[in-house]
């Protein structure tokens, strides 16, 4: 077969393809979109059209389901609303988890009610309990002297912080002028008290029982035995308490107020060391 003979038959071919192909693209230029009937078939309709009765609508469907549905309920008659009386808790009675519920949140309430009112109590009455901070009862005003002397010269109370030491009554004039009077009265006892806390950084305050003296072991602050000062770098003399004697007799320290101590240079009583000194000396 020739190459002429093959490029007939194929134009030929393509040409019948070609023709079937606007064939059926003509036949498809009836349809008008999905869903739209070709002309031949609303022809074929016409041709064969019955008297069909008309379809019911949505909303006449509904309508008659819901008339439906109302004309089977029961009416019920009316009656006028019962009141609501609370049972009687007698006849109700507790159960167990009810009895413990409420003894619980009851011994609660009870502790925090005494808690609260221990506090108040403790609050508005805090001196009455004694101690340092209050007023503190040492003993008989001649027992004390006679510890002070049975024991070198002085006498230290732990629940008043406080040294006692005997104040001799040939200074009470030149005190009287120095001291305030709470001090000064006494004073007049024959009696100081001294507050153990070294005015100068608050160490606790030794005696010196060899020198008669205060001496503070942390810097070397001294102090006669009246708590003036004499050496070191304390800017003062110890503070001290108010001490006074009750009607039976009994040395009271009051620990509430500390009165400042002497400034430094005063000496009312002139006690110089009687001994050896516990530190090297002050600096
Ligand atoms: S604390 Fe006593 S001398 Fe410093």
């Amino acid at each position: 077969m020739s190459a002429a003979v093959v490029i007939v038959i194929v134009v030929a071919a393509a040409v019948v393809l070609g023709a079937i192909g606007f064939i059926t693209a003509a036949k498809r230029s009836d349809v008008r979109g999905a869903g739209a009937l070709s002309r031949e078939t609303r022809h074929r309709d016409k041709d064969s059209a019955v008297d069909l009765p008309a379809a019911a609508t949505g909303r006449q469907v509904e309508r008659a389901a819901a008339e439906a549905r109302s004309a089977s309920l029961v009416k019920v008659d009316a009656r006028p609303p019962v009141l609501w009386v609370p049972p009687d808790p007698e006849a109700i009675g507790v159960s167990r988890r009810q009895f413990f519920n409420r003894a619980t949140i009851g011994l609660m309430g009870l502790s925090i009610t005494t808690f609260a009112a221990a506090s108040f109590v403790a609050f508005l009455w805090p001196v009455a309990k004694g101690g340092f901070g209050g007023k503190v009862g040492l003993g008989k005003h001649d027992e004390i002297v006679q510890s002070i002397r049975s024991s070198g010269g002085f006498f230290y109370s732990s629940e008043a912080r406080s040294w006692i030491t005997e104040y001799p009554a040939d200074a009470l004039p030149k005190a009287k002028g120095i001291y305030q009077t709470a001090i000064v009265t006494g004073m007049e006892s024959g009696l100081v008290a001294l507050y153990q806390k070294c005015p100068h950084l608050g160490c606790r305050v030794p005696e010196c029982k060899s020198s008669q003296w205060f001496e503070c072991p942390c810097h070397g602050s001294q102090y006669n035995r009246v708590g003036e000062k004499k050496a070191g770098p304390a800017p003062r003399g110890m503070d001290r308490f108010a001490l006074s004697i009750s009607a039976g007799g009994d040395v009271v320290v009051d620990t509430g107020t500390p009165f400042t101590g002497p400034a430094i240079g005063t000496n009312t009583t002139g006690q110089e060391a009687e001994g050896p000194h516990c530190i090297t000396g002050g600096h």
